[in-house]
């Protein structure tokens, strides 16, 4: 195996992307993406089974559109990795599955890891970005934030060392925007929609709350978040219009809880940045999309003196270049690859990097 620049296949199925990606080191090769999110659209979020059967369908096509893309060929690869949580159990399972089929098949070693961590991960497949050359520095904060989860994380070591710091105790963030969406009559997914929809409107038109922000919630809280406190206190305020009469200033209540997420999302950001003497801010997850969060990040975190770090777009989503670039770094780390007894773990924590 070469263990200094590992080509490696990583398989990622935790929600409702199938995503194959390879590397080699920390160059990407090939990132396919086949997402079911169209088929969960009429029921407003992510539909497990059919999330799980989606995968079923796509898997052997991304695979196989990857290794073209990547000009490789499956003998050549170095290690398989793959998604073993956390995630919905139903679709990791379908890409465990598939990963230990094709590391018995092929004879390759195989590295299950975690999710949340490949985010971090992916920061290194930088090939043409501007600061493509400086490499992501320990430790550093991290904050995720896509449809499925929302959390804090202090990341001393990328392979070694990974600690939660804290995490949305109800709704993540992006499932906040779904649901607000839903409630003001917007198409799912509901965060572009509601981004659009912000632009026209006034953001301190509406205080919307910002949840366990208040003292005592902090003393407990610090860094965790909370959504449905929001989410209700939108739904309240749209409906006493509507009992009223009155017409919905849809424009103004999507910039206004835009607002309330995004800034307690990056007042938690950085005040973990300042609390742990940690100047750098590293972001992931789809709702990085959301042109209100980059720009306060970049205004926040300017203002702290934190370095912000944003991944490309394309590969802040769920993907499996992510799984296969934490892959290829606990290779030259000189980790073992997992034993083939793995499972899926639906609530892996965020420290067991590898399982
Ligand atoms: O990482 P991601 O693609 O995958 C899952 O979590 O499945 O994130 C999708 C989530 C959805 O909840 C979507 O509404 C949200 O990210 N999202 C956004 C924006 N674009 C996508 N949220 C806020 N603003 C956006 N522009
Ligand atoms: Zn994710």
């Amino acid at each position: 195996m070469n263990r200094l620049n590992p080509l490696v296949l990583g398989i990622e199925t935790s929600c409702d992307e199938t995503g194959i990606g390879i590397v080699r080191g920390t160059t990407l090769l090939s990132n396919t993406i086949a997402s079911s999110m169209e088929e969960h659209a009429r029921y407003g979020g992510v539909v497990p089974e059919v999330a799980a059967r989606a995968h079923l369908e796509e898997l052997v096509p991304a695979i196989s559109a990857a290794v073209a893309e990547a000009g490789i060929r499956l003998t050549d690869l170095d290690a398989i990795a793959v998604t073993s949580g956390p995630g919905l159990a139903g679709a990791l399972m379908v890409g465990v599955g598939a990963a230990k089929a094709l590391a018995v098949a092929l004879g390759k070693p195989i590295y299950a890891v975690n999710h949340l961590v490949g985010h971090v991960g992916v920061d290194l497949l930088r090939n043409g970005a501007d600061d493509a050359d400086e490499p992501l520095e320990y430790p550093t904060i991290a904050l995720l934030v896509s449809g499925g989860h929302t959390s804090l994380l202090l990341v001393r070591d990328l392979v070694s060392d990974v600690e939660l710091l804290g995490e949305t105790i109800d709704d993540a963030a992006g499932e906040a925007f779904d649901k607000v969406a839903r409630i003001l009559g917007l198409p799912y997914p509901g965060g572009p929609e509601i981004d659009r929809a912000a632009l026209e409107g006034d953001p301190k038109a509406i205080r919307f709350p910002r949840g366990l922000s208040r003292p005592k919630d902090m003393a407990l809280h610090r860094y965790d978040f909370s959504f449905s406190g929001l989410k209700t206190s939108v739904a309240r305020w749209v409906e006493q219009r509507q009992d009223a009469g009155e017409i919905v200033p849809i424009a103004d209540v999507a910039a206004s809880f835009r607002e309330a997420v995004v800034d307690i999302l990056l007042t938690k950001a950085v005040a973990a940045c300042v609390d742990l003497e940690v100047p750098r801010l590293l972001l992931g997850g789809g709702v990085i999309a959301n042109a209100r969060l980059r720009e306060l990040a970049e205004e926040r975190t300017d203002a702290a003196g934190i370095a912000l770090r944003i991944p490309p777009l394309s590969l802040c989503t769920d993907n499996g270049a992510m799984i296969a670039a934490l892959g290829a770094q606990l290779i030259v780390a000189g980790h073992e690859p997992s034993s083939l007894g793995f499972g899926a773990d639906s609530t892996l924590p965020v420290s067991d990097i590898q399982v």
